[in-house]
């Protein structure tokens, strides 16, 4: 009887949520005896937590110099464009894992994950070409790790990471800003529609690849009000304001991908996301800073000029004289393009914790702690002995 009612209740959960694959008794025993899923990060600035530190490029893709890093979570600069962590830090402490070390650190451990994020790195291969990783390269060095994997611990196993990691990609602002705004050529080649419509093509396509190479579980971070970086708002000739122009693209692309998850999620079995409002969530604190904990939401804490807009935070850049303010986690914004440490720690527990509207259709945690999804729903398809679809309409 017990058994049969924790089926029964199996049941009504999964006719009204899809989130029922995780949710039967013996599957959260199950889950226990598993390790963490590995963690794997693709992206920009946003999440690079070191690979630019080992690639030849220009100073504005870099942060392994004071006061990057200032804060004291890390011994030195990392590379990492925040005062101190970046969200997937968070994220990672948040599912029992250490930091994941970037793709380039000589010797790094794999097992637990790699992020194989860039700074400056674009969807588009154009953006930033020379000066970056670009997402089609990064997830070349995953098929690496993923071979590497394979010979380490055997295939079957391999496989099975694989499948349970959670494969997080915050990537798109460069092709915007630098890609498209800033690059007239772009500008006269593409209207704003046929240029977002490409970059969320090869986006969809990387995700695709990714699913193909066995990835299930993907974490998003959409785009941020691009318009209301200091570095844009201080280039608006309308005095004050953010430049609508590089939000409107954002908003477009956050839009268009949205729709792209949904019909990912009809279309290949087994895909599981999660994916933020980081728009609307940073776009509020940038708007209301006193009611979030802040007192400064538009100028940012290191660099120089209006609103600190021009970027030369570290004074290894084109402009070298800059100043730093006195308490960053007043401040939204670290420098001309990056938020503070304490933005990305308040989104990481957002994305974390929180229910539909905020992220949809699932949290990290959920996707962090649901175990293998094709074995998962051969369980509950094998539990009864009777035809599931029987006691639906019986209930
Ligand atoms: C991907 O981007 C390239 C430009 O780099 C473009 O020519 C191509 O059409 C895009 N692919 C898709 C599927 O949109």
């Amino acid at each position: 009887m017990a058994n049969l009612n924790s089926y029964l209740h199996l049941i009504i959960l999964c006719t009204t949520s899809i989130a029922c694959f995780s949710l039967s008794p013996s599957q959260s025993d199950d889950s226990v005896s598993h390790s963490a899923s590995s963690f794997f990060i693709f992206g920009d600035s946003t999440v690079d937590s070191g690979n630019n530190n080992y690639i030849d490029t220009i100073p504005e893709n870099r942060a392994d110099y004071k006061p990057y890093g200032q804060n004291g979570f890390f011994e030195a600069p990392t590379g990492r464009f925040s005062d101190g962590r970046v969200i997937v830090d968070f994220i990672a402490e948040y599912a029992n894992l250490p930091l994941i070390p970037p793709f380039l650190q000589p010797s790094a451990d794999h097992t637990k994950g790699v992020n194989f994020a860039s700074g400056g790195a674009g969807v588009l291969p154009e953006t930033n070409q020379g000066l970056v990783i670009d997402l089609g390269t990064q997830v070349k060095n995953f098929e690496e790790v993923r071979k590497g994997l394979g010979e380490k611990v055997g295939e079957e196993r391999a496989k099975e990471i694989i499948e349970e990691a959670v494969y997080f990609i915050s990537i798109g602002s460069n092709d915007y800003m630098g890609g498209y705004l800033g690059n007239p050529d772009m500008q006269q080649r593409f209207t704003p529609e046929q240029y977002v419509g490409m970059v969320i093509g090869n986006l969809t396509q990387t995700v695709q690849s990714l699913y193909e190479k066995g990835g299930r579980k993907f974490g998003f971070l959409s785009l941020a009000p691009l318009g209301c970086l200091p570095a844009l708002r201080a280039l608006n000739p309308e005095e004050g304001k953010c430049l609508e122009a590089a939000s409107a693209l954002a908003l477009a692309h956050n839009n268009a991908f949205s729709s792209v998850l949904a019909s990912l999620q009809l279309a290949l079995p087994g895909f599981v996301y999660s994916n933020s409002n980081f728009y609307h969530w940073l776009h509020a604190r940038i708007l209301n800073p006193t009611t979030y904990g802040f007192t400064e939401g538009e100028k940012a804490c290191c660099g120089s000029g209006p609103y600190g807009g021009i970027f030369s935070c570290g004074g290894t850049k084109k402009t070298t004289e800059y100043s730093l303010c006195d308490n960053v986690n007043d401040h939204v914004w670290w420098d001309s393009f990056h938020p503070t440490e304490m933005i990305h720690h308040q989104f990481a527990l957002a994305m974390w914790n929180d229910t539909p509207p905020s992220v949809v259709p699932f949290n990290l945690r959920h996707l962090f702690t649901s175990t293998n999804i094709k074995r998962t729903i051969a369980d509950v398809v094998d539990l009864p002995q009777e035809d599931p679809l029987l006691h639906r309409f019986e209930l």
